[in-house]
Formats: C-alpha cells, sequence, structure tokens
C-alpha cells in the first residue's frame, strides 16, 4: 500500500490544471448505456473511480477503450443486466447504472451498495423515482432487482430527509428520458454534476429542460443516440486547492476552474482571508495578510456549501485566530478526519453533529489514516501547513478522486512524494 510522505511549511505558487469532475463523469459513462450508438467521453480524470465504472460497463458487456484524457463506449448492446457486489461494494456511484439499464433494457440487477465510512447512505430515493416511472422493484439476496415494461413519465417529489438527491435524481431522470410521455421532477439536485448529465442527455436526443433548478421536466424519447461531450471541470478538485494555496500563504491559479461552481466556498474562503479573482481561463487564488480568520460553515445541497469540502475547510481552519463552526447537514457522521487534525496539534470538539474548532498556531507533522476520499484531502492540506513530516497512510482513497496529486502539489512547490509501505 502506497503512502504519501509530506514535509509541511512550503508555500505554493503556480499553476495547477483542475481536471474533469469525476462526479459529473461517473453517471454520464453510466447514462452512454442507454443508446446502443457510440459515445465519446472528453476529458475524464484519471481516478481509481473511473476505471471502476469502466470495468462495469465492460461487465454488462459493453466495449469501452480510453486513450489519455478520452472514453470511448463503442457502438454494441449489453450482454447482461448485473452490475455485481465486488464491483458496487469498492464504489457507491455504481448505482447510476440503475437508472439506464431498466430505461433501456428494461430490467436491472444492481448489488445493494450499503453503507459507507462517512455515514448510512440510504438508497430509497432511488427506488421512489424509478418506481414512480412503473418500475417494479424488489430486494433479493442483496441486490436491487428491478423490472419494468415500459417505464411511463409522471410528476415526482423526489426530495427527502436531507433535501434533494443528486444520484437519486440522476437515476429517476435517466429513467424519465427514454420513458413513454411527460415526467416533472420536483425537488430535484441542483449540483452541476446533475446539469453536466441533463446536458449529455440532451446531446444524445433526450428533450430535457430545468437542469440545475428544483423542477426538471422531461419528455421521453423513444431513443437515444451517440454523442460526444466533454465534462465539465471538478469544483470539488478546485475548490481543494484554493484552500491549498490559502492555507500555505501561497498563490495558485487554478486552470479551467469555474468560480460560478464554487459560489459558497469562495464566500467563506473570503471571511478566512483569501482573495479570488476570477479569469477568463480559471481562478486566482491568494491569501490577504497573514493570519487565516475564522468562520461558520454548515454543509446544504448545492448552491449551499458542498459536504465534499468541509474536512478540506475543517483542515484550514484549524490554524486560524478564533474559534470556528462547522455544521455538517447532508452526511451528519462525517467527521472522521477530526482524530488525524487533533494527533497533528489541532484542538476540535465534536457536539453532534457541529465541529467547533479552536484555531492553534501551528499544527505538527504526523503519521496520519486516511478515511475516506475528502477526509484524506484534508489530511493532506493540514500536511503541508504543519510543521514537520506528515505520513498519510490508506492513499487509496486519495486516488478514487484526485487525478495526481502530488505530482499537482509537487509542480507548485510543495515537498510531497508517494512511497510503497
Ligand atoms: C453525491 O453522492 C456525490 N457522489 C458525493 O460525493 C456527495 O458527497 C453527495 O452527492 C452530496 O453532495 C457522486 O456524485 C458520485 P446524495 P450521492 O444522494 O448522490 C440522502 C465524494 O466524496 N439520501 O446527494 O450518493 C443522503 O444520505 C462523494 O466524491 C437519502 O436520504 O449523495 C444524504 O444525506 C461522497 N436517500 C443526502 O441525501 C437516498 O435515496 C444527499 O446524498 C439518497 C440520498
Amino acid at each position: 500500500m502506497d503512502k504519501l510522505v509530506i514535509e509541511g511549511g512550503r508555500v505554493l505558487s503556480g499553476k495547477v490544471r483542475i481536471s474533469g469532475a469525476k462526479n459529473a463523469c461517473l453517471p454520464i459513462l453510466a447514462a452512454a448505456l442507454m443508446t446502443e450508438e457510440a459515445c465519446l467521453i472528453k476529458n475524464v480524470p484519471d481516478l481509481k473511480d473511473i476505471s471502476t465504472m469502466i470495468d462495469i460497463l465492460s461487465e454488462l458487456g459493453r466495449d469501452v477503450s480510453r486513450k489519455g484524457d478520452e472514453v470511448e463506449i463503442s457502438s454494441g448492446s449489453v450482454k447482461n443486466v448485473t452490475a455485481p457486489y465486488d464491483m458496487v461494494s469498492t464504489m457507491r456511484a455504481s448505482i447510476a447504472v440503475l437508472g439506464p439499464l431498466l430505461a433501456r433494457y428494461g430490467e436491472a440487477k444492481v448489488s445493494f451498495p450499503g453503507g459507507c465510512v462517512i455515514g448510512p447512505r440510504p438508497i430509497d430515493l432511488h427506488l421512489k423515482g424509478l418506481r414512480a416511472l412503473g418500475a417494479d422493484i424488489t430486494i433479493e439476496e442483496g441486490y436491487i432487482v428491478a423490472r419494468a415494461g415500459k417505464l411511463k413519465g409522471k410528476r415526482i417529489y423526489l426530495g427527502g430527509h436531507f433535501g434533494s438527491s443528486v444520484l437519486a435524481t440522476a437515476n429517476t431522470l435517466m429513467g424519465a428520458a427514454l420513458a413513454e410521455g411527460d415526467t416533472i421532477i420536483e425537488d430535484a439536485a441542483c449540483e452541476p454534476e446533475v446539469v453536466d448529465l441533463v446536458n449529455f442527455l440532451n446531446a444524445m436526443g433526450a428533450d430535457i429542460t430545468g437542469g440545475g433548478t428544483p423542477t426538471i421536466r422531461v419528455s421521453g424519447v423513444k431513443i437515444l443516440k451517440g454523442a460526444e461531450y466533454s465534462v465539465v471541470p471538478d469544483r470539488i478538485e478546485a475548490g481543494t486547492y484554493m484552500i491549498a494555496a490559502i492555507a500555505t500563504g501561497g498563490r495558485l491559479f487554478l486552470e479551467n476552474a469555474e468560480a460560478k461552481h464554487n459560489l459558497a466556498l469562495i464566500d467563506k474562503l473570503e471571511e478566512c482571508g483569501g482573495v479570488i479573482t476570477e479569469t477568463s481561463g480559471g481562478m486566482d487564488v491568494s491569501r490577504r495578510g497573514r493570519a487565516i480568520h475564522p468562520t461558520d460553515v454548515t454543509t446544504l445541497t448545492y448552491p449551499g456549501f458542498p459536504t465534499d469540502l468541509q474536512a478540506q475547510t475543517m483542515s484550514l481552519v484549524t490554524i486560524c485566530d478564533g474559534i470556528s463552526v462547522i455544521t455538517e447537514k447532508i452526511y451528519p457522521e462525517r467527521f472522521i478526519h477530526i482524530s488525524e487534525l487533533n494527533r497533528m496539534g489541532a484542538e476540535i470538539f465534536l457536539e453532534g453533529s457541529t465541529a467547533i474548532v479552536h484555531g492553534v498556531k501551528k499544527l505538527s507533522g504526523a503519521p496520519v489514516m486516511a478515511s475516506d476520499l475528502r477526509a484524506s484531502a484534508a489530511l493532506v492540506l493540514a500536511g503541508l501547513i504543519a510543521e514537520g513530516c506528515t505520513e498519510v497512510s490508506r492513499i487509496y482513497h486519495l486516488d478514487r478522486g484526485y487525478e495526481h496529486i502530488e505530482d499537482k502539489l509537487s509542480a507548485v512547490g510543495a515537498s510531497i512524494k508517494r512511497v510503497s509501505e
């Protein structure tokens, strides 16, 4: 297993190219199952989760090849409709094949994904959306078994206990795209990744409006055709490098980053002392003055503050000049990083789903253990600002979602290397 060894205290400066968004790309690759024509997806990041989705498409019988940042799904039909446990258990987003298989082939068998380290991850809204379209769904031997003659359009309210759901919206709208008649999804997720999926489906010939708003309207079409599509830049990767620039007191130009997708983060980072300028080709990020100021953050669905940047923001405010308060409203248990940050000298207390962060003068490098993707990124950021050496182990989590992170950080002045344990 690999680990990252980081010598902290370097000021980052230079340009980082932001990759295509993992969370946009995964449902887009799944959507390619909805046509038998070839699709070419561009700006695809080189990540473990993407290889897992490519493996699933291959397992289902599609011929998929990758060249650089392009993935081609050749013309052809699926040979079976089962996404097996060993694949789904490594990546929950595999559930995104449920809607496409059901819509195109009238049946799907996808392993039930279960919980994960960031807390329970129910799938009731996925099932609600597809059942509303007429699917008959049962849980058998750990699998979601779905069947439908022809899905039928419907008005569906898709809000849940924690608001809207990104992948449940994706599954429902993929089902609706090939359904008979019109569908209206109310309380749909508004995340840029949903908008990207809508744009891809429309490029395939779907008839969908309202992507990016809580009301998505879908007029079902009979068939979808192949399409060529370039994935939106990754707002979570961009946000992580924005925090790296401010935390180290450096200056980074984030090529391709879209400021409009990170307004909630920008608002909070400016409160902390960040200076963020949007330019035509990306974003310029630096820090005003020496101190990092405290802030309060509550994670919410888009356009609120993203849960996927909560841990990284916590690393930043460990060294602020005051007390910060961070409340998690999407995954109330997503706080495993706190104990590792405290091992590095942070002073963070958890009260329910709110973390109270007392800023300290400095962090001190230590061996720490990554527990999930974004928590791992938070530990890398903490390593960059800490005095001394930090060793982050179990970095396979990072490889699921950050393309070549050690290369990108080294190129802008970080002392970070990957070593085999
Ligand atoms: C997506 O997961 C992202 N993954 C997650 O990113 C991200 O944290 C999450 O959205 C929230 O922004 C992908 O896009 C591949 P949700 P998703 O359904 O769609 C509850 C990362 O680090 N809920 O929007 O699975 C759920 O428990 C990952 O890259 C239900 O109650 O998340 C949560 O509280 C981790 N019932 C809230 O909704 C359901 O059926 C939002 O989750 C589904 C979800």
